[in-house]
């Protein structure tokens, strides 16, 4: 039943921050997912023994790639593999599937937060036996694969029925199909403190999740209305659909409109959050508030001890460098370690595994902790209901006095998406040219400190990884540029921005960043390079 099929390679298979992204239109031409499967398949070599996990979020072309893998795992002689009930599985139960067996890896079906359906997205993301998704050097092994590859290896059977819970085999493969949600649950039951958080929705709080019809639905149900009892209703777009209903599950201020609408209404909840398609990002908002995803890193490291799986103490914390530096004072103040790394989780996953690092987070919506090796979207939404049912406090006088304590770096993010990518790329190059000649220059009244491409030594593997530029200011306000690692065509160049303030701590975020922003266009001539006057997304 197992044939060998000849085949051509495709020239554009080389992962980008999280996994391969391609075009729906692309990622279904025939034999592109096969092509893909097989290199990675080759690079690892050896699949006699090997167990892999598999399962996504649900988008279009999930049903039909996943049946791929496993004819292909089964052609390819892999062992076992762990599917998620229905194909379905977030990334952060993916990590902890992967991790709780022991299993020699997995790939979540996703692209995460990116659109869905036939003009949407298409994605794969592959881990290692460390739960996380595979360092560079791996990927670029499986992108010269990919270069020459000329057959593939599958089983020549039916689809395999994954809507129940159980063993099957395939060609000698066993294949477990198992409930994605249980484990997952049990895992944040022994991490946060469920009986207060009962406590809290008993007294009469309220919130509203919203799961943009995305993978998380079905978690945050069970999680949240089912245990914790929240009203039922709490939970909104909660069935995973092929396109997401046509939402773009970027748990953001510009995409999670519904759930912003009503929070900024009069008749808000005490709480919202939304995740996104796979669960691993996270939007925090209060009544008529929002916190930026590096003020609620700092919130959470700060409060760290209020949490059962915590209260001992935490090794340590770490950001992206475009991350604002709100942390970093944390981490003064508590004594702990302190890391930047280039963008994407990956980086992370080398210092929680060498206990350097407890807590990790990314201005792009994401939190997480150690106890898997992905971001989290539950875990954050559950660790700020912890902290409001052990303070009392609403999620607006949490961060106020959060700011009292550290101060407030105002933070915006402005995307300018679809540009040109030579255009793109000869921007960033000329840029990096030309920044040390502006060290110790004055702009508007802000003085250069440093200016230069960011580049992380890691210091378990001692990889360099060189990832966007930074300009610092005298007074500690920045400039980050980069280019995103996840579109699935053209560039989009990131502007991040930060402006640091003791005691000003009610202004507006953009008109705090108003000068800085200015400079920013200034010295990197992005309108006049790429004809736009303004960012096409800011966050
Ligand atoms: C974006 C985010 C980054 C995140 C990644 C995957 O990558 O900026 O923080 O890790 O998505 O969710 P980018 O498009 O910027 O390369
Ligand atoms: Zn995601």
């Amino acid at each position: 039943m197992i044939r060998t099929v000849a085949t051509t390679p495709f020239t554009d298979q080389k992962m980008g921050t999280a996994g391969l992204r391609r075009k729906s239109t692309v990622a279904t031409q025939a034999n592109y997912v096969e092509n893909f499967m097989q290199s990675i398949f080759n690079t690892i070599g050896d699949l006699k023994g090997k167990t892999f996990v598999v399962g996504g979020d649900g988008r279009y072309y999930n049903d039909i790639a996943i049946q791929v893998i496993i004819k292909m795992a089964a052609a390819n002689g892999v062992s076992k593999l762990i599917v998620g009930q229905n194909g379905f599985m977030s990334t952060p139960a993916g990590s902890n599937i992967i991790l709780k067996n022991k299993a020699n890896g997995g790939f979540i079906l996703s692209a995460s937060h990116n659109p869905g359906g036939p003009s949407g997205d298409f994605g794969i993301k592959y881990s290692n036996e460390s739960g996380g998704q595979i360092p560079s050097s791996v990927s670029d092994r499986i992108y010269q694969n990919t270069l020459n590859i000329s057959e593939y290896k599958i089983c020549d059977v039916s689809d395999i029925d994954l809507s129940k819970i159980g063993t099957q085999d395939l060609e000698g493969m066993e294949i477990e199909v198992i409930d994605p949600v249980k484990d997952y649950v049990e895992m944040m039951q022994n991490i946060f403190d469920f009986a207060s958080i009962r406590k809290l929705f008993q007294q009469g709080f309220t919130m509203r999740f919203d799961a943009m019809n995305a993978v998380t639905g079905p978690y945050a149900r069970k999680i949240f209305e089912e245990v914790l009892g929240a009203p039922k209703g709490s939970v909104v777009n909660y069935n995973p659909l092929p396109d997401f209903g046509g939402l773009h599950p970027d748990p953001n201020m510009v995409y999670a409109k519904e759930l912003v609408d009503f929070m900024f209404s009069d008749h808000a909840a005490d709480f919202g959050a939304a995740n996104d398609g796979d669960g691993d990002r996270n939007m925090i908002l209060g009544k008529k508030f929002f916190v930026t995803p590096s003020d609620s890193l700092a919130i959470l490291t700060d409060n760290f001890n209020l949490i059962p799986a915590y209260k001992n103490g935490i090794y340590g914390v770490a950001k992206s460098a475009a991350t604002s530096t709100a942390v970093s004072r944390v981490a003064k103040a508590h004594n702990i370690g302190y890391y930047e790394v280039p963008t994407g989780w990956k980086y992370f996953v080398n210092l929680m595994d060498s206990k350097r690092i407890t807590f990790c987070g990314e201005e792009s919506f994401g939190t997480g902790s150690s106890h898997i090796r992905e971001k989290d979207g539950i875990w954050a939404v559950l660790f700020w209901l912890n902290i409001i049912a052990a303070t009392g406090k609403s999620v607006e006088q949490i961060t106020r006095e959060h700011w009292q304590k550290y101060g407030r770096s105002y933070y915006v993010r402005f995307d300018f998406e679809g540009v040109d990518t030579a255009v793109a790329d000869k921007l960033m190059a000329d840029l990096e040219n030309k920044l040390p000649s502006l060290e110790n220059k004055t702009f508007a009244g802000f003085k250069i400190e440093h200016a230069g491409a960011f580049v992380y030594n890691d210091p378990v593997d001692h990889s360099s990884t060189k990832n966007g530029l930074i300009i610092s200011f005298a007074d500690g306000s920045r400039i980050v540029y980069r280019l995103s690692g996840t579109g699935s065509s053209g560039a989009t160049i990131r502007v991040y921005l930060e402006r640091y303030s003791k005691d000003n701590l009610s202004a507006d975020p953009l008109k705090m960043l108003t000068e800085i922003f200015k400079i920013a266009m200034d010295i990197s001539e992005i309108p006049e390079r790429t004809g736009k006057h303004q960012a096409d997304v800011v966050t």
